[in-house]
């Protein structure tokens, strides 16, 4: 068979329009057009004339994620605390880890949203209702971990469509997504294997926490 030499050329640093992905495509960029575009729009920062997505709208999502987050470290927190009786300590330290862990993931949708050049929102007045999880309390430790895993569930529905509705607009963005929704995945895992380590099932339709849906993205509370 005949080599092609083309699908694995260099960027040409003298082409005019970048090509399609293709196997057999060459990778063509206009570099002076690159750096010309560079230039331009500086105070944009990171966000260059190339970025596919609806800036805003990119905010807004990470700013629904990132009260999420925030609910779920008060949640994890409350959790940590208030649990008691026979294997809470095992527990407890879960609650911990995982409350730390949502702060990292607050913290990461911070740094994304700041970079985008937005703000941050961390206003508590109105946090709950931004949040797509719940805080609830939980009456027992079982309750406390069934609520969790609700949340976590919520949170990895959530998050899909975030990262499905990103696609290739903001790659970045989607990564950072991306990374949070495997992480929540794990911590989902971590419950109901903490509840089948009880002997319980994990969340059945009566649970507390499976709340009808107000319509408006927010889960009726
Ligand atoms: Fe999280
Ligand atoms: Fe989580």
């Amino acid at each position: 068979m005949p080599h092609k030499s083309t699908a694995h050329a260099r960027p040409s640093t003298t082409g005019s329009t970048p090509a399609s992905p293709g196997e057999s495509t060459p990778f063509v960029q206009d570099v002076e057009a690159l750096r010309r575009r560079a230039r331009e729009n500086m105070e944009c920062g990171a966000i260059t004339q190339s970025y596919g997505a609806d800036r805003q709208a990119v905010v807004d999502v990470l700013n629904a994620a990132l009260a999420t987050e925030l609910v779920c470290v008060l949640r994890y927190k409350r959790h940590y605390f208030m649990a008691q009786g026979i294997a809470s300590e095992s527990v407890k330290s879960e609650f911990l880890e995982h409350a730390n862990e949502e702060q990292g993931h607050a913290d990461k949708l911070c740094e994304r949203i700041v970079q985008l050049g937005g703000e941050p929102d961390l206003d508590p007045q109105t946090l709950s209702a931004r949040s797509h999880s719940q805080y609830v309390e939980g009456k027992d430790l079982v309750d406390m971990i069934r609520e969790d895993l609700v949340a976590e569930r919520i949170a990895i529905d959530s998050y899909r469509e975030i990262v499905q509705w990103l696609a290739d607009r903001d790659p970045t963005s989607r990564r950072v997504m991306e990374e949070i929704l495997a992480n929540e995945e794990e911590h989902a895992e971590d419950l109901g294997s903490m509840l089948q380590g009880m002997g319980l099932a994990g969340v059945d339709a009566s649970a507390s926490g499976s709340r009808p849906s107000t319509g408006n993205g927010s889960t009726a509370r």
